[in-house]
């Protein structure tokens, strides 16, 4: 597959495809245009021939010809390929005939069909038939008003024999029936549509209506057009406020959902009776980057939390928790008893990482000294994973300070713990492209040295890098580097890094190149100096609150002669420096 790939980005120029999208304007080396996935007055979508990827610097979006494909005609990778090997003409090894496509299509069509009269069905049952008169006056008791019952074409599945009937009367075959998953398996239960965005109906949840019917919630089974991995309960009606929001709220299960709705939270979706997967992530980032996470307050909901936001923070998202207040067991019922409290807490989430700060300390009184070593030891153990985790380099190093504040030892402490945490407990971000469109300065810095090699310090500059990333990329460049490599020393630097590296410094370079467009090279010197200048001071002040720390602490054991070598230890070190 992935020469299939190779050849399809060396044959399709990237700036001509998305041309047949968008107006794109030549911007220096780049082409630039209105962003296509958010609304925006001034163009800040920039696309690199060169480089053959494209990236918004207003909404982060960017990626290669697949993915812009998969984001502007909604389709899945196998289909994007599918699409742009017939476009390019290279032959896949089991590609679909046009013919093929089409079948299939009209299939699926027919499959959306056949749910939708099946939701028509039941929701009629619910409102208007003696059968539905139980499960109707229970959702009204659970306070939904009938005009969310039409909108979430929410039904009641008495038994399967009336509905087979309707299905085979309009047309529809058992092979049909058996392909969505049998509607008519769903006996006395109250029964929610599930739609994509298209507003097509891929299956459903029922939900039991007696105490001892099992499962509580029973789902249509995989199917052509069911995955439960990829399906957000309620997109298709909170897109639109996602995105002028900025932000989702994700609960737990559909009667959240349309609790919410109904209460004007109409930014809330739900995964399916599913734990959170990328697929979910990636699906709402093309809505918002800010999600706030609302699960139940009971143990199992918590830990969920805890595992989902593990996902979406390596994901790159932003992620808040929403703490309910104590008395309530869900969203859902928030939401119905008091739709106006709920409105403020969907939007009282608190930062991710704060709200494992407050886990971690809960169990202990007291905060910095009056910890003791265990307990500082067990909160430690807690929280240095989260942090680690963190992508942004600012963020981590705030959680850094403030955790050596409550600890009450030295941030220099804190770094180092954290350097012994594992990669397992911290896995690493599984997508290559940077989710952030503001780059962190060392990488800036980097990109900038590599696009003005004749500006690339002589003196080293190991110390201040210290992004993994960006060092190894400095190494690179700096091994390789000598008067007469200065042509084409970008080029040469990038053809030695591995490939996943490559494409991460491809965006940084796309991002600097923005940045500095209409530069001359003496505002790029002073550019330069400026950001080496900044980071050796950042270096520096570590340097001396870690002796600072440590003279403290000689001080408070007594130790005279120690605090004397460490003060002129650190004389010393700044002598050297001026
Ligand atoms: P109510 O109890 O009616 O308020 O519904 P709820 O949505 O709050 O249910 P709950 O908190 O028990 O579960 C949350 C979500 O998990 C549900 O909406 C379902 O999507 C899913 N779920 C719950 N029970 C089951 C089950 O037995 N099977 C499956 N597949 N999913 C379930
Ligand atoms: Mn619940």
């Amino acid at each position: 597959m992935s020469d299939e790939v190779e050849e399809i980005k060396n044959r399709l120029d990237i700036v001509d495809f998305i041309s047949q999208y968008l107006t794109l304007k030549k911007a220096g080396q780049n082409w630039r245009s209105l962003c296509p996935f958010h609304k925006e007055k001034t163009p800040s979508f920039m696309v690199s021939r060169d480089k053959g990827i494209y990236k918004c610097f207003g909404c982060n979006r960017g990626g290669d010809v697949f993915t812009f494909a998969m984001e502007m005609e909604g389709l899945n990778f196998r289909e994007a390929l599918e699409l742009l090997a017939q476009k390019t003409g290279v032959p896949l090894l089991r590609a679909k005939n046009a013919l093929e496509y089409q079948q299939e299509k009209d299939e699926k069509s027919r499959l959306y069909q056949l749910n939708l009269l099946t939701a028509r069905v039941f929701r009629k049952i619910l409102l208007d038939h003696p059968a539905g008169k139980g499960a109707l006056s229970y959702l009204k008791e659970r306070k939904l008003t009938s005009q969310t019952i039409k909108k979430f074409i929410l039904g009641f599945a008495p038994s399967g024999q009336g509905l087979e009937k309707i299905l085979q009367q309009k047309g529809f075959t058992d092979k049909e029936i058996q392909q969505t998953g049998n509607p008519t398996r769903f006996t006395q239960r109250i029964m929610f549509p599930i739609l994509d965005v298209m507003d097509n109906v891929l299956g459903f949840s029922g939900r039991a209506t007696r105490a001892d019917q099992e499962p509580k919630y029973l789902n249509t089974p995989e199917t052509i057009i069911f995955h439960k991995g990829n399906i957000l309960y309620g997109l298709e009606k909170a897109k639109s406020e996602i995105k002028g929001q900025d932000f989702a709220v994700l609960v737990e299960g559909q009667m959240d959902v349309v609790s919410s709705h109904q209460a004007s939270v109409e930014n809330a979706v739900a995964t399916s009776g599913t734990a959170l997967t990328e697929d979910h992530l990636r699906i709402l980032s093309r809505y918002t980057q800010n999600i706030s996470l609302a699960f139940d307050s009971d143990d199992a909901g918590q830990r969920a939390a805890q595992r989902a936001a593990d996902l979406a923070l390596e994901y790159g998202l932003n992620v808040k928790m929403i703490v309910l207040p104590a008395s309530f067991k869900d969203p859902g019922e928030i939401a119905s008893q008091s739709p106006k409290l709920w409105q403020e807490v969907a939007k009282s989430g608190i930062h991710v990482v704060d709200w494992y700060f407050q886990k971690a300390f809960a169990p202990y009184k007291q905060i910095g000294l009056g910890l003791d070593s265990l307990s500082k030891k067990t909160i430690a153990k807690q929280l240095l994973p989260v942090i680690k985790r963190l992508p942004d380099p600012i963020e981590r190093d705030h959680y850094i300070q403030k955790l050596a504040k409550n600890l009450a030892v030295s941030e220099r402490t804190i770094e180092e713990a954290l350097g012994k945490v594992k990669e397992s407990s911290a896995k690493q971000t599984k997508t290559t492209l940077p989710s952030k469109s503001q780059i962190s300065v060392q990488k800036y810095l980097l990109a900038l040295l590599l696009l003005s090699p004749d500006l690339w310090p002589k003196e080293t500059l190991s110390e201040i890098f210290t992004e993994e990333d960006v060092w190894q990329v400095y190494k690179t460049g700096q091994k390789m580097y000598n008067k007469n490599t200065q042509r084409d020393f970008k080029q040469k630097v990038l053809s030695n890094l591995p490939s996943n590296l490559k494409t991460k410094v491809n965006f940084w370079l796309l991002e600097a190149e923005a940045k500095v467009k209409d530069s001359s090279k003496e505002e790029l010197q002073k550019e330069i100096n400026e950001i080496i200048n900044r980071l050796e001071n950042i270096k520096r002040e570590k340097i001396k609150q870690d002796f600072a720390y440590k003279i403290a602490q000689a001080e408070e054991k007594g130790e005279i002669r120690e605090m004397k070598k460490l003060i002129e230890q650190l004389s010393e070190a700044f002598k050297q420096e001026k």
